[in-house]
């Protein structure tokens, strides 16, 4: 097998206390670190066989991943009603458009969520990205069909958002990071839900989806239970029930892809959730697939402090901590394997620390390679706009932090490798 190096760096301490903090960016200055290990139990034994990854290794780092940073997601008696609200031609007659409302009640509220579905007319059964957006279904294209989201929006004032309402007049404006027809054009479909519609991204746990999971009395999660991320999370598992019971779609080619804050929500949804069969991660760093240990750019304790809402209580206790945080990023991903993963950064992204996120990846191959599977084949991070893969897939791209059509195409070349060898 293979030996996984961590780079030792000189310690330079990275002090971000108090209000001064100021991310680091000079690689000098990356702390001496070590990860954990991933293929050394709690009991302190190896793991040298896929089947004790499975049944013994992998529950650990999961139970960890929920205890002390995504959050447990209780359990519930949360009643799902599924409607099919639109269905129309689109793109000029190559494309199906469906539109379903999936609507959850408990504890007498109710939540609904839409998921937006574009399917090459051409064929049954198709594979489909699904991703969550971050101003509504309406924003990722063109079409007078899609149905304008009635949740709590973010306002922005260039999308003519204002007073937290969702409105008509940003249709389209984030066209340029769902590259819809060229998805189509591949023989793929494209799923999207505003995630908005499954918990508001604000610190208030009345007005989402938890507030339908509470035990009498109870007002907020509880230290362990779950942030938004995981709230997320259970909504794209929930679009993945719907999959399963509607005959266009492959339920076993899902592949999820979520950039940044969405980039970390499909991590922890892909690990959590085994139906879907590839997982893609966009500029996701902290939280997301950079290793929290080189405190690069973005830090747990900054994160915490800007989105305390996105983890659990307990999360808290690793800022400025992390040599204590029983999981580092490279765990998150390795618990997709054996499924193929894709980590996408982008050059000038140093916020989301791009070699933290290519490290994480690299080290994840550890569990490939118990399932006889290859995950990077490079330990050298590969220049701007040149993808690597085996199992595990990697790139960086020339630019900021963003999706484009250039990280689209290698998705879906990931996608046909794995799909259609
Ligand atoms: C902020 C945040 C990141 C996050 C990003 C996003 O920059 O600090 O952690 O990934 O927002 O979601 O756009």
């Amino acid at each position: 097998m293979k030996s996984y190096i961590i780079p030792f760096i000189l310690i330079v301490s990275t002090n971000c206390l108090g209000q001064g903090f100021t991310p680091n960016y000079d690689e000098s200055k990356v702390p001496v670190y070590e990860l954990p290990d991933l293929l050394t139990a709690r009991d302190s034994t190896e793991v040298t066989t896929k089947k004790k990854w499975e049944k013994t290794r992998r529950q650990e780092i999961l139970s960890d991943f929920e205890t002390y940073m995504f959050g447990k997601i209780p359990d519930g008696n949360v009643q799902v009603e599924i409607k099919t609200i639109k269905e129309s031609d689109a793109f000029g007659g190559k494309a199906f458009m469906k539109e379903v409302k999936m609507t959850f009640s408990g504890n007498g509220k109710f939540i609904s969520m839409d998921v937006l579905m574009y399917l090459p007319r051409s064929q049954s059964n198709v594979p489909v990205f699904l991703g969550l957006n971050f101003y509504g279904n309406h924003t990722i294209c063109v079409d007078p069909n899609i149905t304008v989201p009635t949740s709590w929006s973010r306002n922005n004032e260039q999308f003519g958002i204002t007073g937290n309402v969702p409105t008509g007049v940003s249709r389209g404006v984030r066209k340029s990071r769902w590259a819809v027809e060229k998805i189509l054009d591949r023989g793929y479909g494209l799923a999207t839900i505003y995630y908005g519609d499954i918990d508001p991204d604000k610190n208030d746990f009345s007005d989402g989806i938890h507030a339908l999971f509470y035990d009498a009395g109870q007002s907020q999660p509880e230290k362990d239970e779950w942030g938004s991320i995981a709230a997320w999370a259970w909504g794209l598992s929930r679009a993945m029930d719907y999959f399963e019971k509607d005959r266009l779609i492959d339920e076993k080619k899902v592949v999820l892809m979520g950039h940044s804050r969405l980039g970390k929500t499909s991590l922890w949804a892909g690990a959590i959730d085994q139906r879907f069969a590839i997982v893609i991660s966009n500029n996701s760093g902290c939280g997301g697939a950079a290793l929290s240990r080189r405190k690069y750019g973005e830090t747990v304790w900054r994160i915490n402090n800007s989105f305390p809402h996105w983890f659990n209580d307990h999360f808290n206790d690793y800022s400025n901590n992390e040599d204590a945080l029983p999981v580092d990023q490279h765990m998150l991903i390795a618990l997709i394997a054996p499924r193929p993963v894709y980590v996408a950064s982008a050059e000038n992204d140093r916020w989301a620390d791009p070699k933290g996120e290519f490290l994480a990846a690299y080290n994840a191959g550890a569990v490939y390679e118990l399932f006889g599977l290859e995950g990077l084949p490079s330990y050298e991070m590969p220049k701007a706009n040149q993808p690597i893969h085996k199992t595990i897939g990697y790139h960086i791209r020339a630019g900021g932090h963003d999706v484009t059509d250039y990280d689209w195409g290698a998705w879906m070349d990931f996608a046909d490798m794995h799909f259609r060898p």
